[in-house]
């Protein structure tokens, strides 16, 4: 039987990027997400840090083909059941807690779970985690930090996410212990405002084939 990390592991290797998107407005959802998906971009994680998040969840689940909807900034249980019960098929968190980790094990949908310490990732190994969120990755220490992880930490994957770019993302994507990076740089504020999605397929495009 697939276990859940497989199940979060096929979803975070659909691409190098998962875009990381703060909705304000649902109505924006559907459109940004088949702009993303039209450029390779098919995870996608939508933070639960505005009043509209959920909505948009929901709409992107249910109405756009190829993507895979995703949650994050889930900090406690109530936000995970919501977010599952939105549609979200992997969850994403920007830390752990044990009343997160006890809703997580609870659940079917996988949980990506923040660390950003070799203590916080030996803890979630022993819950079970294999594949975390490295957050806030530059501000923690960047490409370097994560690198001399890879060793004493051998058979961890990271989906480092915080400052990342298309400038910076390949000093991540290189690394033995990274499976893919988040990043809000494909969905810029200014583009999703003013309804470029062409402008956004453009980047996603352009993201999408990194380290290819
Ligand atoms: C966030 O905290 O918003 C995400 O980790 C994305 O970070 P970024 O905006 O630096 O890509």
């Amino acid at each position: 039987m697939a276990t859940k990390t497989d199940a979060l592991l096929s979803v975070l290797k659909l691409q190098p990027v998962v875009p990381v998107l703060i909705v304000d407005d649902a109505r924006s959802a559907v459109p940004l997400a088949r702009a993303l998906v039209a450029g390779g971009l098919k995870a996608i994680e939508i933070t639960l840090r505005t009043p509209a998040a959920l909505e948009a969840i929901r709409a992107v689940a249910e109405e756009v083909e190829g993507a895979v909807a995703g949650a994050g900034t889930i900090l406690n249980p109530a936000q995970f059941d919501e977010a599952v019960k939105a549609g979200s098929q992997f969850i994403v968190s920007p830390g752990t807690t044990p009343a997160l980790l006890s809703a997580a094990r609870a659940s079917s949908v996988p949980l990506l779970p923040g660390a950003a310490t070799a203590s916080e990732v030996m803890t979630l190994r022993e819950e079970g985690f294999e594949v975390l969120k490295f957050f806030p990755a530059e501000q923690a220490g960047g490409a370097a930090y994560l690198k001399s992880l890879s060793s004493p930490l051998a058979g961890t994957l990271f989906c480092p996410t915080g400052g990342i770019s298309l400038k910076n993302a390949m000093d991540y994507l290189s690394l033995p212990n990274v499976v893919c990076v988040g990043g809000s740089w494909v969905a810029p504020k200014e583009l999703v405002a003013k309804g470029d999605w062409d402008g956004i397929t453009r980047l996603a495009a352009e993201a999408s084939q990194l380290g290819k």
